[in-house]
């Protein structure tokens, strides 16, 4: 039985990845961060009791600020393949935090890529790297653009990138860079852009609430599904060797697209709905992201199975069913 590492388990990325792994028979440890209210939301439909021989899910407490459990746990759980999706990971918050950012997202890879060193252990490692890497480079981007991060998150990841491909090359570890663009779900976090419209779209479709505040609405992005994204990381770590791969769908939409997608699929005029509040407006914005995911194509063998309008189908309706609480993810 193959045994994974998760770290951001518990987020929209991690849930599905938990997913994948456990039904393809993994033994799957993810870390946690100790709250004083429970944080496994989007993971508790997988909990096992530990104390069932069998149990294929657990969970340690640890924080990628802390070297030391990130160690106990490399060498502890010895993991064939380790993937690494915590990060504080929100671009707007990046600028109001931006040296913690840089702790967790970025030196939180450094105390990880440093166990798995220290450890010894032969295992294969997956970074989380992002299309905000490319910030405002030409688009379409693939992995020969060069990278021109507009944020402090897009800084961090720009090290993390950087130090998984140097131990990769210095010290011989197993480890691959997944330039993801931006991919989003049911479970994606209230506060990015796509999940606050679809939320939006389905309180005020309810009387719940009357407008909806957003920021630039002109920037264009890559938008895909989550559950086809974690399905190319596990890919990228069963190659021969390790690699470097963008992954997103070709198609491009602005934030306006979405905004009238998602109220159009329930028959809203958004320009009733919608108002402009310049507090969402970014001091550096990244305006263009546009994935040429030809080598994963030609590599992996990926491919987007969800297209931007049955994406924005699946997240209103979602959400308009859990307002009725019908639904669950
Ligand atoms: P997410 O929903 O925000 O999840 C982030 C995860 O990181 C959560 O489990 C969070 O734990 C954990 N975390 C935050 N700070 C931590 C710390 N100090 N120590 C340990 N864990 C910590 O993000 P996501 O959308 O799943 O994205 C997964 C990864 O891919 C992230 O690294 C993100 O930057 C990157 N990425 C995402 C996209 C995208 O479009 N979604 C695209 C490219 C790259 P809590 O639940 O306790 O907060
Ligand atoms: N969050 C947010 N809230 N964004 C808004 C709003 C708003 O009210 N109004 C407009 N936007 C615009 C942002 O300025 C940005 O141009 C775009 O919507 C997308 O914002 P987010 O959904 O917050 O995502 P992101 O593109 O900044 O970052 C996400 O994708 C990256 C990959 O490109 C995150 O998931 C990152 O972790 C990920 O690396």
């Amino acid at each position: 039985m193959k045994r994974a590492l998760i770290t951001g388990i518990s987020g929209q990325d991690g849930s599905y990845l938990a997913e994948l792994l456990l039904s393809k028979g993994y033994e799957v440890h993810g870390l946690i961060r100790r709250a004083s209210t429970f944080n496994t939301g989007r993971i508790d439909h997988l909990f096992q009791d530990p104390h069932v021989p069998d149990a294929r899910l657990h969970l340690h407490y640890g924080d990628l600020c802390n070297s030391e459990q990130l160690t106990n746990i490399v060498y502890n759980v010895r993991p064939d393949e380790i993937y690494n999706l915590g990060a504080q990971s929100h671009v707007k918050v990046s600028f109001d935090m931006p040296e913690y950012t840089g702790d967790v997202t970025g030196l939180g890879t450094t105390r990880l890529l440093e166990a798995i060193r220290r450890s010894g252990i032969a295992t294969r490692f997956y970074q989380a790297s992002s299309s905000e890497l490319y910030g405002d480079a030409p688009a379409p981007q693939n992995e020969l653009t060069g990278f021109r991060p507009r944020s402090p998150y897009g800084a961090a990841k720009l090290y993390s990138y950087w130090m998984t491909a140097n131990y990769r090359e210095g010290y011989g570890i197993w480890a691959c860079n997944g330039i993801l663009f931006n991919h989003e779900s049911p479970r994606r976090g209230p506060t990015f852009v796509t999940r606050k419209i679809t939320m939006g779209v389905a309180n005020i479709l309810a009387g719940r609430q009357h407008k909806l505040y957003l920021g630039n609405l002109d920037a264009r992005r890559d938008w895909g599904y989550a559950p086809d994204y974690v399905e190319a990381m596990w890919r990228m770590l069963q190659q021969d060797r390790p690699d470097d791969y963008v992954i997103g769908t070709g198609e491009v939409r602005t934030v306006k697209e979405f905004v009238e997608a998602a109220f159009g699929h329930v028959g809203l005029d958004w320009r009733e709905h919608v108002a402009i509040d310049p507090r969402y407006y970014r001091p550096t914005e990244v305006e263009y992201l546009l994935a040429d995911a030809s080598k994963a194509k030609r590599a992996l063998g990926w491919a987007p199975t969800v297209t931007f309008r049955e994406l924005v189908k699946i997240m209103v309706d979602h959400d308009v069913q859990a307002v009725r609480g019908e639904s669950r993810v």
